[in-house]
């Protein structure tokens, strides 16, 4: 089992990029796969989730070089060229490659199977079986839980209104509705990532948005296209935590994307008092993007408001180290979502943070936790990357040596982290065994 080590009292200092946006390199491996013509992403993240939606791909007669030092040249099939997989496809961790998959594979003309690990098994999946079969897919499954066994079919358009905020529920149905017959049109209850929406443009497919309603139309066709990953705000928090509550820390994060459906985080930060510049302000590959400079600052505890949770929502332990690292109470609600990511976060964090000596309070949909000062000791991650990350981050300020277990899904969204994180000044040890 893979452990990280973490000694406190260092700060970070530096500069430089991280690793390319996750949600964005899953899409451009699909939109890419989907297309006429090259795709040529230059950016691409080579964590293990983006791994498995190309080697997905790959299964299903899609011919791609890479990826290489995040470059992946991809000879898009088209929207019909795709061929029956003969093995079942597998997702690993990634929930948003088996649901954007299954919009994809709902509408073609042969089966399929979609397998993860027993993470990704858990996790609901009913939400994207319900306008799927909405659109005349057939698609069994154990409880609304993975194996998906999906039987292509004709599909016809839906106006979804979705129940939950969930971007990648949005980007299933819109998918699907590449392969439907009419309009298919989802209306959110609140704003999620719209990369799914952004770069279908991009690729030559018309979206029209009004407010909360995207709609496209089927068929068409989608057309090769050089792209360029933006640095994953995601990964982004992390440093963002750390260099925040390490006093002395000055750290600037090149080429980060900063699409306003992804900058919770910043907002929330700033809110209890950090010390966050954006600088050269740009855009790449359709999408906003920014150097951040980050400084240390004390934090304030705050309510956090509600609309802000799906815009920070990959975000939370980042943030649930930050509240305990902060003067006063942190209330978090509204986050329910948070309990059906890769672990329960609310009861993963709150159970960790507790270790640490912090006092939380466990709501069903979040938390309210209270500032004061973290001991060392052990910390059990249960297999969830960005709480591994979060948890490294607490060990700044920690008054002990931390040991955070079950470390080595932090490959599915951040292999360089460890090297990422000592090159600024954390003092990390990766131990397996
Ligand atoms: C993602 C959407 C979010 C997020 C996940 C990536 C995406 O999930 O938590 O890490 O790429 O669309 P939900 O759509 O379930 O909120």
């Amino acid at each position: 089992m893979t452990r990280y080590l973490v000694r406190p009292g260092s700060r970070l200092a530096g500069r430089f990029p991280v690793p390319g946006d996750k949600s964005i390199s899953h899409r451009a491996v699909i939109l890419g796969a989907l297309a006429e013509g090259v795709t040529e992403v230059e950016g691409l993240l080579e964590g293990a989730d983006v791994l498995a939606t190309i080697a997905a791909f790959r299964s299903m007669g899609v011919q791609m070089e890479g990826p290489d030092k995040g470059h992946l040249r991809i000879y898009g099939a088209g929207l019909q060229g795709l061929r029956a997989p003969v093995v079942p496809l597998d997702c690993g961790n990634s929930g948003t490659a088996m649901r954007l998959l299954a919009g994809v594979l709902a509408g073609q003309p042969f089966p399929s199977t979609l397998v993860g690990d027993a993470s990704l098994q858990k996790r609901p999946m009913g939400r994207i079986l319900n306008p799927l079969r909405a659109m005349g897919a057939e698609i069994a499954a154990q409880d609304g839980r993975a194996p998906l066994h999906i039987h292509g079919r004709p599909l016809h358009g839906i106006d979804y209104a979705l129940p939950v905020a969930s971007a990648q529920v949005k980007s299933a149905v819109l998918l699907a509705g590449l392969y439907a017959d009419g309009q298919t049109c989802v209306t959110e209850p609140a704003p999620t990532r719209d990369h799914s929406e952004r770069m279908l443009q991009g690729f030559g497919h018309p979206v029209e948005r009004h407010g909360p309603r995207a709609c496209l139309r089927g068929g068409g066709r989608l057309c090769g296209q050089a792209l360029q990953v933006p640095g994953d705000i995601s990964s982004a928090a992390f440093f963002l935590l750390g260099a925040t509550i390490a006093p002395g820390s000055d750290l600037t994060l090149e080429g980060v994307g900063i699409n306003p459906t992804r900058t919770g985080i910043i907002e929330i930060l700033t809110r209890m008092g950090a010390r966050i510049d954006l600088t050269a302000l740009r855009e790449v590959g359709g999408e906003p993007v920014a150097d951040i400079r980050v400084r240390y600052a004390p934090l304030q505890g705050i309510a956090i408001p509600r609309r802000l949770v799906p815009l920070a929502i990959d975000e939370f332990p980042a943030l649930f180290i930050a509240a305990a690292c902060a003067k006063g109470q942190t209330v978090i609600a509204g986050a329910e979502e948070l309990r059906v990511k890769e672990s329960d976060r609310i009861a993963v964090m709150a159970g960790g943070l507790r270790a640490l000596g912090a006092t939380v309070e466990e709501r069903v949909d979040g938390a309210i936790i209270s500032g004061s000062a973290l001991l060392g000791g052990r910390v059990d991650s249960h297999g969830d990357h960005r709480i591994a990350m979060a948890f490294a981050m607490a060990a700044l300020v920690a008054q002990g040596d931390m040991e955070i277990l079950d470390c080595a899904n932090v490959a599915t969204s951040f292999p360089s982290f460890p090297v990422l994180a000592q090159q600024a000044g954390l003092l990390l040890e990766v131990a397996s065994a």
